[in-house]
């Protein structure tokens, strides 16, 4: 695979005014946020609700790429086609969750390692024949007393690193996600120097392991206050905080950087993005790749009546999709919907 094939589909994922839909909960995440709207868990009940966002009508607008998990991209709509399928008949890229999730790191009270480099470049190769042109590895960091350490951000990097390697080996564009979690009562401050720290690591270690950056897409947790903070940033502070830690932090050279959601309601997520690119020219484009704000609303109706409910329950995605798409160019309007 050259780098220019793999450039060119990372510019395709931050095309202007297009985000990425994140739908690659693991079976245990999405049994929580089906358990949270009175959902049952089955193959079929998470196939069915898959399908009902894949096929939402002209998701395409404003949504470049899906990711999905190895379960998803495996899987088909109720007449039978693929959904990768149905994804590039809409101009969505297919993309594929490849960690395994966290283990505990040995050693270290509270923090995470994220596992899965045994046996990827098989799984790889298997995802790319599936159709999957991206895929996205997730790593933790949790801010609290006296963590996170120098190890956990260096192990994580350091997996990161390696995934993004094979990744690239194999003609799939790498999305790494080294996620500052929210949780805590740690100021916007803390959060700053922590996730600066986390990508200065990450940039270093995949340098180290020859991964071009041409072909690589960042997802960043955006620099916000702990979730139990008494003192909570205003838009404005989150967006200046997160520009400046990603212009000491990130090279130039990177086709684009896009974000996740991690907690935040669905109007901060899209009004921090809206800010930030308000702010521009940034280096980058900066734009979405949202799992819980841009599927959300969408559950709740859908979880009312999964039979009935399909149409309103994509006009929902649709607009969350419109709503992030436009922040992602700094023109979304408060309060449109
Ligand atoms: P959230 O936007 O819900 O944080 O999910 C994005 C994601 O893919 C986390 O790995």
């Amino acid at each position: 695979m050259s780098i220019e094939q793999l450039a060119e589909t990372a510019q395709a994922m931050v095309a202007r005014g297009k985000g990425i839909i994140a739908i690659d909960e693991s079976t245990a995440t999405i049994a929580k946020r089906f358990a949270g709207v009175g959902v049952e868990n089955t193959e079929e009940s998470r196939r069915a609700y898959r399908e009902m966002l894949l096929t939402t009508p002209k998701l395409g607008d404003y949504i470049s790429g899906a990711i999905l998990y190895d379960e998803t991209i495996r899987q088909a709509t109720k007449v039978g086609v693929p959904f990768t399928k149905v994804m590039m008949q809409n101009g969505v890229i297919p993309g594929i969750k490849v960690d395994k999730g966290t283990q505990p790191l040995a050693g270290f009270q509270g923090e995470l390692v994220t596992e899965g480099l045994d046996g990827l470049r098989d799984r790889l190769k298997e995802y790319y024949g599936l159709g999957a042109r991206f895929a996205k590895w997730r790593a933790v960091i949790n801010i609290g007393e006296d963590i996170p350490s120098g190890t956990c951000i260096e192990a994580n990097s350091h997996a990161l690193a390696r995934y993004a390697a094979l990744c690239q080996e194999q003609g799939l564009v790498p999305m790494v996600e080294p996620e500052v979690l929210m949780d805590g009562d740690h100021d916007i401050g803390t959060c700053y120097e922590v996730t600066e720290v986390v990508l200065r690591s990450l940039f270093d270690a995949l340098y180290q392991q020859n991964v071009m950056l041409e072909g690589t897409i960042l997802k960043a947790s955006m620099v916000v206050s702990g979730k139990d903070s008494d003192e909570q940033a205003s838009v404005e502070e989150v967006a200046e905080s997160t520009l400046m830690c990603l212009k000491t932090a990130v090279p130039a050279i990177l086709p684009g950087i896009v974000f996740l959601s991690g907690g935040q309601s669905d109007e901060d997520a899209t009004a921090h993005l809206d800010a930030m690119n308000r702010m521009g020219p940034n280096p980058w484009p900066l734009s979405f790749s949202y799992g819980r704000a841009m599927q959300s609303a969408a559950l709740k109706i859908w979880a009312q009546d999964t039979a009935a409910n399909v149409a309103k329950a994509q006009a929902v995605v649709y607009e969350r999709a419109k709503d992030n798409g436009l922040a992602a160019l700094g023109q979304w309007v408060r309060g449109r919907a």
